[in-house]
């Protein structure tokens, strides 16, 4: 009596008599028959022939319909392969998706039993679905936004998100790639497990009065053959420090102002930039080190740099006045410019007029040109002197 003969007997015998037999029926099942293992690519279309498991089991393939051989699956398990009857082919029946059945498992085994009747006979059937590359690397999010302030120095590492592939072993994620660009590379780290990360490393400082925002792309590979990949986008804001003084639109600024000119007079307005953004660009305006006597003559506007005639502005005093006004911007960067006023004369003051010399005494007929005398006009700030000359129409 061969084994297989003996345990189909056992089973029909001693089914439900007692425990004994059930327990032995295990026990022989599993030492008994030996199970047909197979491997099939996941995917695979309905009908594929995964192996010929009447030759494997060496089982005739008029048996086959005698003893009403079918697939079972282990317990209620769905079914993916069958038997066709007349060639003792298992083929498949259903989707195999190896991602769907195992996930990230490394081993994926489909258990189906063959089952023959008269006398009942068991064969474990052990379907290997190998992974094929049909799933590509995938960022969570496509775009990845960082934000890195334009002083971080170089060599500074910005971690990067992974990218998910639900491929195993070498249909995973094998490589990153990133697009050129002036400012960062790209660095792999390997972990024992085999996962990759990888992270921005600065290789040029960034200078947000240059470019405010950068976007490259990164690209994650898989090993598999067609090789797949996934990209998602890297978004760099690059955020303000103050790293720029204010600057003035010219470093003298040259006005002329008449004397006398009434309160609130604008005399010239200054201006200065400064290339940081926010607190780190907004400029305030004062006086540098003015005398007593420049506060009471004008007045500077703080935000504008508006400079106005505050006092009262007297050419006799001075004609001309140096003022220095320093630029200021929130955290504290300054810089200077110089203001020129020139101040001009209005005729404020009478003139005082003396007759320097006078040749005495004149004749009549004495001819047109001949100088006969000097008036000095003088005002508080200028000497006029010229020939007081004789002309025909001259009545002295
Ligand atoms: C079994 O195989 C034969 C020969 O390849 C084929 O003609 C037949 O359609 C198959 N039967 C089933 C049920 O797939």
């Amino acid at each position: 009596m061969n084994a297989r003969s003996f345990m189909g007997n056992t089973v029909h015998r001693g089914f439900s008599r007692n425990r004994y037999c059930v327990i032995f029926l295990f026990i022989s099942l599993h030492f008994t028959y030996g199970d047909v293992s197979y491997s099939v690519a996941e995917e695979m279309k309905r009908g594929s022939v995964i192996g010929n498991i009447a030759k494997d089991l060496g089982i005739g393939i008029a048996t086959l319909s005698s003893r009403k051989a079918r697939i079972d699956t282990d317990r209620n398990d769905k079914r993916y392969c069958d038997i066709n009857l007349s060639t003792g082919d298992l083929i498949v029946t259903d989707r195999i998706d190896r991602e769907g059945l195992c996930g990230k498992k490394a081993t994926c085994v489909i258990k189906e039993e063959l089952v023959l009747e008269n006398p009942l006979e068991l064969h474990r059937i052990s379907v290997h679905v190998q992974d094929i590359n049909d799933n590509a690397p995938q960022f969570s999010e496509d775009m990845i936004s960082f934000e890195i302030t334009e002083s971080a120095a170089k060599g500074a590492r910005f971690l990067l998100t992974e990218a998910h592939d639900l491929d195993i072993g070498t249909n995973t994620v094998q490589r990153y790639n990133l697009q050129n660009n002036d400012h960062f590379t790209i660095n792999i780290n390997t972990e024992g497990s085999g996962r990759k990360h990888s992270e921005l490393v600065l290789v040029k400082e960034l200078d947000r009065e240059q470019e405010k925002e950068l976007k490259f792309v990164l690209t994650a590979v898989d090993g598999g053959s067609p090789q797949r990949s996934g990209t998602a986008i890297i978004h760099v804001t690059v955020l303000d420090a103050n790293d720029n003084a204010p600057v003035f639109s010219q470093v003298v600024y040259k006005a002329s102002l008449p004397e006398n000119s009434p309160v609130d007079t604008v005399v010239v307005t200054v201006s200065a930039t400064d290339a940081d953004e926010g607190p780190n660009g907004d400029i305030t305006y004062n006086f540098d080190h003015a005398t007593d006597e420049q506060v009471c003559l004008f007045s500077l506007d703080q935000k504008t740099g508006e400079i106005k005639v505050k006092g009262s502005i007297d050419y006799e005093t001075q004609t001309s006045i140096e003022l220095r006004i320093r630029a200021k911007d929130g955290p504290g960067l300054t810089s200077y410019c110089t203001v020129t006023i020139d101040i001009t004369d209005v005729n404020d003051n009478a003139p005082a007029i003396s007759l320097k010399a006078l040749t005495n005494p004149i004749p009549e007929n004495v001819s047109p040109g001949t100088e006969v005398g000097i008036i000095n006009v003088r005002t508080d700030s200028e000497i006029t002197e010229g020939p007081l000359l004789h002309s025909a129409n001259d009545s002295l």
